[in-house]
């Protein structure tokens, strides 16, 4: 199994952690959980790089079989869940300006600027892939783009 399966249940549990103090915290909610949603299908979708290197990584031959015929069916919904993903951050970073206008200084707003950024370049990397360009190189850009979102969303969690 692959570590990043650990990584990305650990995240998750640092989402719902965070969720739930701020919904017991705030009048306002649609915006926390519009941010909740949008990391949803983010790592449902960047959950998939743990099942393909564990595809590569494990000895049971039907342990790859059963892998790789869960991943051909979600095949699919990638590229949907992907846009699903940018379209409702913009509405939960929309709905955060319209409550604490546009304010780089604090970390939570700058972090999750810098974040919605790396998805929206993340996104435009899997349309190039799918469309202009499969090599090595764009699948390596396209994997390296999830592993810093990954790294941009736990930041945005600490502030
Ligand atoms: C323009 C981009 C973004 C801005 C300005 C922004 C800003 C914020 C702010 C200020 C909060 C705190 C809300 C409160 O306590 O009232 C928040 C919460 C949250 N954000 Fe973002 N964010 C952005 C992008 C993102 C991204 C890319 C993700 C994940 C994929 C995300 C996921 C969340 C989640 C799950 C919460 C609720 C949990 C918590 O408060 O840590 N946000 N965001
Ligand atoms: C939240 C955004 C996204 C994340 C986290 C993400 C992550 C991933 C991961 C981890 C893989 C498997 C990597 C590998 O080849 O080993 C992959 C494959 C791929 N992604 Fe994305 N992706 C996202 C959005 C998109 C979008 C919007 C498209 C648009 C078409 C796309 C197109 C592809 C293609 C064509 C493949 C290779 C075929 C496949 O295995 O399905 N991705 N992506």
């Amino acid at each position: 199994m692959s570590f990043w399966f650990l990584l990305n249940a650990a995240l998750l549990i640092w989402a719902i952690w965070n969720v739930t103090a701020g919904l017991s915290i705030h009048t306002e909610y649609i915006h926390i959980l519009l941010g909740f949603t949008g990391f949803l299908f983010f790592i449902f979708n960047w959950t998939r790089n743990a099942v393909f290197s564990t595809i590569r990584n494990v000895e049971s031959r039907d342990t790859k079989v059963k892998l790789a015929g869960m991943s051909k069916k979600i095949r699919p919904y990638h590229r949907w869940t992907g846009r699903a993903a940018l379209f409702i951050i913009l509405l939960h970073g929309i709905f955060i300006i319209n409550l604490y206008s546009f304010d780089l200084t604090n970390m939570k707003i700058l972090t999750g600027f810098l974040a919605s950024v790396n998805l929206l370049i993340l996104v435009l990397s899997g349309w190039y892939r799918l469309l202009i360009d499969s090599s090595l190189k764009i699948r390596k850009l396209h994997i390296r783009l999830g592993i810093s979102m990954f790294i941009f969303v736990g930041l945005h969690f600490i502030f």
